[in-house]
């Protein structure tokens, strides 16, 4: 008999106790066969809430961290080992320890998109939904916010902190300019155009809102137009044509593709099922102190509702 892999697949999950998780820019056969799918902080909580003892995140190497530092009973594998996030990788703990020395006393905001020990030497995370939110929140007047220096010119339109930022960017949505908007609305005339904040301010500024994954398909079912332009990664595609199926969902440039999100196969799901590879490992210590700058967003979000 063949090997039907999305049958082996399932089989190991019942095995292994295991959930699949898959971020939003994973290829569609990931998508497909994973339990949930949905933006990088809301796969992290239900991974925490799962009865699942092993959670797979099909994504990248920072948010399988999230689910990591949420759930330390749990093992938490990621399917390709080097699959990273360039934005990420801009910053190390050693910068922030230094940021922290040049502007003793201002707090630090730190996207989820960081390392463990990134979050570990930060007071308070934020995901692109709730950026602005945080750091309103904050009793100071001036705010370091780190590493995506897009988001923060983001969030420095919505508050009158003074943000010091970053410079790092997200190399797939940092690559798109206005041109390529304007060209696909000329193209699209009546499009409602959705992108990432990631995204370069006078992209952002052409555009007719800015959120998170997640939040984009509350806004596409939201518009009355017919036709969505996203200025995201592409695999958002499938996920909106999943859940959106009444309009026409176009990507507003080949430019948006996220290598490091496309490495993850159903082969690799498969293997990282069946030798329980690559565990995601947090010392104790980092876990604890990355831990409060989650914990303190956790608690502004409440706050909020
Ligand atoms: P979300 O947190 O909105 O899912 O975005 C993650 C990401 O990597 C954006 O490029
Ligand atoms: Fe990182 Fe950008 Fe890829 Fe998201 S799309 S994982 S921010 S490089």
């Amino acid at each position: 008999m063949a090997f039907d892999i999305k049958e082996e697949i399932k089989k190991l999950k019942k095995e292994k106790n295991a959930i699949i998780l898959a971020h939003n820019y994973q290829i569609k056969e990931v998508q497909e066969i994973a339990d949930v799918t949905g933006d990088s902080f809301e796969l992290a909580k239900i991974g925490k809430e799962a009865k699942e003892q092993t959670i797979v995140f099909c994504g990248v190497r920072f948010m399988a961290e999230s689910a990591a530092i949420l759930s330390p009973e749990k093992k938490v594998l990621l399917p390709v080992e080097d699959a990273g996030c360039p934005l990420a990788d801009t910053i190390k703990a050693e910068n922030v320890r230094a940021l922290k020395k040049t502007y003793p006393g201002i707090p630090v905001v730190t996207y989820i998109n960081s390392s463990v020990e990134v979050k570990a030497e930060s007071d308070y995370c934020c995901t692109s939904s709730n950026a602005a939110d945080v750091v309103n929140a904050i009793d100071s007047d001036e705010v370091i916010f780190i590493p995506d220096s897009n988001l923060g010119s983001f969030v420095q339109e919505k508050t009158d902190k003074k943000l010091i930022l970053w410079d790092g960017h997200c190399t797939v949505h940092h690559r798109v300019n206005v041109e390529d908007i304007l060209r696909m609305k000329a193209l699209y005339e009546d499009a409602f155009v959705i992108c990432h904040p990631e995204c370069r301010p006078e992209v952002v500024e052409v555009c007719d809102v800015a959120c998170s994954t997640s939040k984009m398909i509350e806004e596409a079912k939201k518009t009355d137009k017919k036709i969505v332009i996203l200025v995201t990664e592409e695999g958002m595609r499938h996920r909106l044509e999943k859940e959106v199926k009444d309009k026409l969902i176009v990507i507003a440039s080949p430019k948006l593709m996220c290598i490091n999100m496309k490495k993850t196969k159903l082969q690799h799901v498969y293997e990282a099922l069946a030798l329980e590879q690559t565990e995601i490992k947090v010392s104790e210590e980092i876990r604890e102190k990355a831990l409060i700058p989650l914990k303190r967003m956790l608690e502004i979000g409440k706050k909020k509702l």
